[in-house]
């Protein structure tokens, strides 16, 4: 079977799945407080689901993420996992989640096959947590992290958007609960995407304000880890044997000339590129009764219109799909 590969040579791998555009917290960077998630008629169900991304593996895509909105809303994950861990080709499956909910189903989610974990977590003070994430409650999160580990989830890695004057002091604070727990911390810089694009990017704290912080903190002991193992992110290590820590940096320093992803939103959009409109739908040819070798045909065309790179930087940045119908 013939594998994806877009006009400029990009081998597509990876595959991140939005399940919902629903979400139990209204992040002040992504959902707007009164977002409402959209129908249930246009979300493909789990056997879609599963079929796609059984095509998907047949084309050598081989790693899967599950995402959000926040993919614990959906009453059938632990058994969506289970059918995606047993296709033919998916080699790895992993999860994005806020982790309010996950301490009732992390062991089930792990028995499904559910290794990696991603965790958003941008503050440690319940109340400016609560701030950020409009009411979230931080204790559920951690428990929710306690659940991840001692189901032995590995690895457990914790997203922290850094906020220029809101969680930037907490950087150095959120490295040492990441390393007293053995988790890999990710700072990620603010991306000008859907409706809190614009509070996004007034709070935008440019990586090398993060690495700054960093340096001046740890000094000698940020040590450098080679280019190319943390896909996007920029990785160091905080002493030979500390946690690995990366710097995720879509605005300031783009990495569109290796990117290896598309995403599939909830309703079966394929979107070729998080800064831009470009999509084809998967979920109307599927329910028209197309076939599995003219659905791949349809998805190696899509790829061929992969733009080359994003414009966030552009002065005028397109209206684009929120980040909680794309799972960043
Ligand atoms: N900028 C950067 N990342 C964002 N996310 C959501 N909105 C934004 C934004 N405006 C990402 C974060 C969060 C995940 C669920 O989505 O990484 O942890
Ligand atoms: Fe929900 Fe994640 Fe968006 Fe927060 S960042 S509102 S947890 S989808």
């Amino acid at each position: 079977m013939q594998t994806l590969t877009d006009s400029f040579g990009r081998r597509i791998t990876y595959l991140r799945l939005s399940l919902t555009d629903h979400c139990n917290l209204r992040c002040r960077y992504c959902m707007p407080e009164d977002a409402h998630g959209s129908g249930r008629a246009r979300r493909l169900s789990l056997e879609e689901t599963a079929r796609l991304v059984g095509l998907f593996a047949r084309m050598g895509v081989e790693r899967f993420r599950l995402t959000g909105g926040e993919p614990l809303l959906r009453k059938d994950l632990v058994p969506l996992a289970a059918a995606l861990t047993s296709l033919p080709g998916v080699r790895d499956l992993s999860l994005s989640t806020n982790a309010l909910l996950l301490e009732q189903s992390a062991a089930a989610l792990a028995a499904a096959g559910v290794g990696r974990l991603n965790i958003s977590l941008d503050s440690l003070q319940p109340e400016r947590f609560a701030d950020i994430t409009g009411g979230g409650d931080l204790a559920a999160v951690l428990r929710g992290i306690e659940a991840a580990r001692a189901a032995g989830m590995t690895p457990i890695k914790l997203n922290m958007v850094a906020l220029n004057g809101i969680n930037d002091d907490e950087i150095t604070a959120m490295a040492e609960f990441a390393q007293a727990r053995g988790l890999e911390l990710r700072y990620i810089e603010t991306m000008p995407v859907g409706g809190q694009g614009e509070w996004s990017m007034r709070h935008h704290l440019p990586a090398e304000q993060i690495m700054v912080r960093l340096k001046e903190h740890y000094g000698t002991d940020l040590l450098p880890q080679h280019e190319g193992a943390g896909g996007p992110a920029r990785m160091y290590r905080i002493g030979a044997h500390g946690p690995r820590i990366g710097v995720i940096s879509a605005v300031s320093r783009h990495f569109c000339a290796s990117c290896n992803r598309v995403r599939l939103t909830a309703a079966g959009d394929l979107v070729l590129c998080l800064g831009n409109e470009n999509s084809v739908s998967l979920r109307e040819p599927m329910r028209a009764g197309m076939d599995d070798e003219a659905l791949c045909d349809l998805i190696r065309a899509a790829i061929l219109r992969k733009p080359e790179r994003h414009d966030f930087n552009a002065p005028q940045v397109a209206p684009l799909r929120p980040m909680y119908a794309l799972g960043g």
